[in-house]
């Protein structure tokens, strides 16, 4: 699948053996950095500083993309953080369980789970589900999360399309978050984590499909984030929320 695009690299530091489980999970090659001149794929995985990383090859010579679990800037420390500005909005103060169909980063997701809802995760692509697992046991080792004896979100490997197809239990919310073609200039487009997405993984052409899926299976409400000059995916929402060049469009079920 990733063949040619994507390898797993080993830096030689640490027991290769974990390099060598995860090549063969996602079926790609495991390089090794004597071989910095002959590499051929665009994007690599590796553990730097103790977390899994996604690097394409600006990244290679230093840094590398991780699931933040850090709290965002302003926000508060404690468990549950306010459920506050146009996410929250969004999502609704009331509502207690949300799926995160399009979990990507995880930044949303976990932005949810910090404000108390119970998340579960979904995500299509095998490279991020390594990335956000990583993520996941790297937050429920905090000394915060482990105090209060807080449950990571589960996480789903697979298309939404067919997970939520076949859910037993509604979720109250429904959250979206798909690959909108850009408009806007590069400069004005999003960090560095969203552009690598984007350039790992395409568009995602799917959406309408997606957006039908979420409404028929959510209990209560689907919200879409879309930047702020995309059409709303479902037609006209219930209402919107408009957060820095994006929306929260919600669609409310009767
Ligand atoms: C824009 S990113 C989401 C970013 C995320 N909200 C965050 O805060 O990091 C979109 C992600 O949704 C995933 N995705 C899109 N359609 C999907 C589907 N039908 N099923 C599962 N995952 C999907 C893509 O693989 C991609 O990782």
């Amino acid at each position: 699948m990733f063949t040619g695009k994507l390898a797993v690299l080993y830096e030689g530091q640490g027991d290769n053996a974990i390099f060598q489980q995860l090549a063969e999970r996602l079926a790609v090659p495991l390089r090794n950095t004597t071989q910095a001149d002959t590499l051929s794929e665009l994007f690599f995985l590796c553990w730097r500083d103790g977390c899994l990383k996604l690097l394409d090859r600006e990244l290679l010579k230093k840094g590398g993309l991780s699931v933040d679990i850090a709290p965002r800037n302003g926000e508060q420390h404690s468990y549950p953080a306010p459920k506050q500005g146009a996410l929250a909005q969004a999502v609704g103060r009331k509502t207690k369980t949300v799926i995160d169909a399009t979990t990507g980063w995880g930044q949303d997701s976990l932005f949810m789970f910090r404000m108390g809802y119970q998340v579960s995760c979904i995500e299509r692509s095998p490279i991020m589900a390594e990335l956000l697992t990583d993520g996941f046991n790297r937050l429920a080792q905090q000394d915060w999360v482990q105090r209060l004896q807080l449950s990571m979100p589960p996480l789903h490997t697979g298309n939404a399309i067919d997970l939520l197809t076949s859910l037993t239990t509604p979720p109250d919310c429904i959250y979206l978050d798909p690959m909108f073609p850009p408009k806007r200039k590069k400069s004005a487009l999003a960090k560095k984590a969203m552009v690598i997405l984007r350039d790992l993984l395409g568009d995602d052409t799917d959406k309408d499909q997606l957006f039908s899926v979420a409404l028929q299976a959510a209990g209560k409400r689907v919200v879409v984030k879309s930047p702020d000059d995309a059409e709303p995916l479902g037609g006209k929402p219930s209402e919107s929320f408009s957060g820095k060049l994006l929306r929260y469009d919600v669609y409310l079920k009767g």
